[in-house]
């Protein structure tokens, strides 16, 4: 049976494999872009049949449009857009090539330092642009990076509570950070 909602998450079969399991439990068809296909392997293994979609590609080539217009023809345009690349210019590309009258989600997942320093980039019209900052864990024996639980729940977290700016773990104080 086709499924209700599509989402498209860029970079989506490393941290965020958690997330593309979560959405695909949640009823949509998940286009998943990655260069590596052995990677794409637990999202098979772990998720219902006909619910994540592989779009093998490099999204710092031209070979990226091509396999997400097919996606977005064969399962409509997307409803929901999670990315983790530093392209910004692909995401912009990704969300004009997104036609369909409908506004759509993008969650954008940054890197710590983009808090403090970050490029711009042009918001479509009917995107909801939403950015999610990964942090810092402080622990007794001292600081720590996310591990790839915190990320993915995070991430899902921020996709339930839909706030237009996240921040999993901390950013404050930066020089605490891990060196
Ligand atoms: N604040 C924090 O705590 C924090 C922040 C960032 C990262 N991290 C950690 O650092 C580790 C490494 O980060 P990572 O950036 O390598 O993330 P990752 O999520 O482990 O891997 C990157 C994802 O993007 C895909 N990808 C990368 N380049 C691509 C390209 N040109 N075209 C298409 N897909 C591409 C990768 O698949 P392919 O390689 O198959 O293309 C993979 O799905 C993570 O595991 C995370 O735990 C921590």
């Amino acid at each position: 049976m086709k499924r209700t909602n599509h989402a498209l998450v860029i970079g989506g079969t490393g941290m965020l494999t958690g997330v593309c399991l979560y959405l695909a439990r949640e009823d949509y068809s998940v286009s998943v872009i990655g260069r590596t296909f052995s990677k794409f392997k637990q999202l098979h293994v772990d998720s219902q049949p006909n619910s994540i979609f592989p779009l093998l590609t490099d999204y710092d080539t031209d070979d990226v449009d091509e396999e997400v217009n097919k996606a977005i023809q064969e399962r409509g345009p997307f409803d929901l857009i999670i990315s983790w690349t530093s392209n910004y210019r692909v995401l912009e590309r990704i969300c004009e090539m997104n036609h369909g009258n409908a506004s759509f989600r993008l969650f954008h997942v940054k890197g710590s330092l983009r808090y403090f320093k970050d490029e711009s980039i042009r918001i479509h019209s009917r995107c909801n642009y939403r950015k999610i900052y990964l942090g810092f864990v402080i622990e007794e024996s001292g600081s720590r990076w996310l591990t790839h639980d915190e990320i993915a729940n995070g991430v899902i977290k921020q996709i339930r509570i839909d706030e237009e700016v996240g921040i999993i773990g901390q950013i404050h104080p930066y020089e605490a950070r891990p060196r």
